[in-house]
């Protein structure tokens, strides 16, 4: 069995409880190592304003719940984010987040953390690798993490991820992932 030491932060970037929360509650409760969960609907994130304040101070000027989350991204070094495809993008509420990590890009502050991508889209899956591979890719690298995995799948009603009789097998190839990375 491999011990898990590292911290793992476990992201559902929709605003909907859908596909995405669910996957990713799902491998919340099926990790046995140190974890952490947030569902990005769940609290207040305001834009960022592009004050560019944190370039100075490394301090955000919004008062909201995004100092809290950026502590707890912190305080992991695995972050496992899902997304909807939303325009072969990510929604607005996890583009937010993104935005509200600059402070963290100046002081460099998640430089060498894991990170795995789960996209869920409507369409082609191929379609959603866009998001894996653009915006998402892009997030990753501008703060010098490491992808170690993307996971691309198809569902586009609420339920239907539940439903697939492939899905606990893309649960444990994710978990184990996650578990190899050291
Ligand atoms: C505004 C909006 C835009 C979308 N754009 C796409 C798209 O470009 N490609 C795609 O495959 N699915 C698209 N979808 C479908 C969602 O990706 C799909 O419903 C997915 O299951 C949503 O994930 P969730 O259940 O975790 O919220 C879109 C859905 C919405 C609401």
């Amino acid at each position: 069995m491999t011990i898990i030491k590292q911290k793992v932060l476990f992201i559902s970037g929709s605003p909907r409880k859908g596909n995405t929360e669910y996957t990713i509650r799902k491998l919340y409760d099926s990790f046995s190592g140190s974890r952490d969960i947030i569902c990005l609907r769940e609290y207040r994130i305001d834009y960022c304003n592009g004050c560019m304040a944190c370039k100075k101070t490394s301090v955000c000027t919004i008062k909201d719940d995004m100092d809290a989350i950026n502590q707890r991204v912190l305080n992991s070094d695995i972050l496992i984010i899902g997304s909807p495809n939303y325009f072969d993008n990510v929604p607005g509420m996890l583009k937010t987040f993104i935005d509200r990590t600059n402070p963290l890009y100046h002081t460099k502050s998640l430089k060498g953390k894991k990170v795995v991508f789960i996209v869920f889209g409507g369409g082609r899956v191929k379609h959603s690798e866009r998001v894996a591979s653009g915006p998402l890719a892009h997030f990753a690298e501008t703060h010098g993490m490491d992808v170690i995995g993307s996971f691309c799948f198809k569902a586009l009603e609420v339920g239907e991820t539940a439903n697939n009789p492939q899905f606990q097998s893309d649960v444990d190839e994710i978990l184990g992932l996650v578990s190899s990375a050291k």
